[in-house]
């Protein structure tokens, strides 16, 4: 069983002090930094693009998460693995050919992973999970921190489960919206290895990353 990895997304930390955000987000205990990129037009919010992540780089050894909200995602991801993403994810509805963006994201020597949204089937992502390192399933919908947990994708994340391991394949399964110190069990439980978390864990500011952190991960 793999250790259960905790990205907290920055989406919810100050955007006035993301690099101070960063590094006390590392410090506390964090495995990856989520980031996450949005375009108002795959999703109905913007964020940030190639040269925020780049800015951050200094600011964090940790591995940099991106999740890519963006369509088309082909033409930006050069940009991205510059930049200094370590892991890009992207939804195959952004396409138009999901297995060549995988291809590209490999080229560039990082790690591909594709995005489920909450009414996206698990068959988007079939024909790519021998050649992917994640997939990322939603809880909400993408575009927004601080919605609610969809309950409905928990059985979607033991079914994923169930075929990555029928097929003696090592892909990571991360969850992304709405994750809490009292969802997480349930999508571990379910065969989650890799929790997002922003509202949950940058509620109270810098001095309670740590214990966000650990509560998330169940050790609070
Ligand atoms: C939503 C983003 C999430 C978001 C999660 O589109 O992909 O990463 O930051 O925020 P919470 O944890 O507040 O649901
Ligand atoms: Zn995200």
């Amino acid at each position: 069983v793999k250790p259960v990895l905790i990205a907290p997304s920055i989406l919810s930390a100050d955007f006035a002090r993301l690099g101070e955000e960063a590094r006390a987000m590392t410090e506390a205990g964090a495995d990856w930094l989520h980031l996450d990129i949005m375009d108002g037009h795959f999703v109905p919010n913007i964020t940030f693009g190639p040269s925020v992540v780049k800015a951050l780089r200094p600011w964090s050894a940790l591995p940099f998460d991106v999740h890519l909200m963006i369509g088309p995602a082909d033409p930006y991801i050069p940009a991205f693995a510059e930049a200094g993403a370590d892991r890009i994810s992207f939804h195959p509805e952004a396409g138009p050919h999901p297995h060549r963006t995988v291809q590209l994201i490999r080229s560039l020597g990082k790690a591909p992973g594709v995005v489920l949204s909450p009414g996206t089937p698990i068959a988007m992502v079939e024909e790519l999970l021998g050649d992917i390192d994640l997939v990322l399933v939603m809880t909400v919908n993408p575009g927004f921190g601080g919605q609610s947990f969809i309950e409905s994708q928990v059985d979607k994340v033991a079914r994923l489960r169930e075929m990555i391991d029928k097929a003696g394949l090592d892909v990571r399964i991360e969850i992304d919206g709405g994750v809490t110190p009292e969802t997480a069990p349930r999508v571990v439980a379910a065969g989650a290895d890799t929790l997002v978390a922003g509202t949950a864990a940058f509620r109270g500011g810098p001095a309670a990353y740590a214990a966000n952190i650990a509560a998330i991960r169940g050790n609070g």
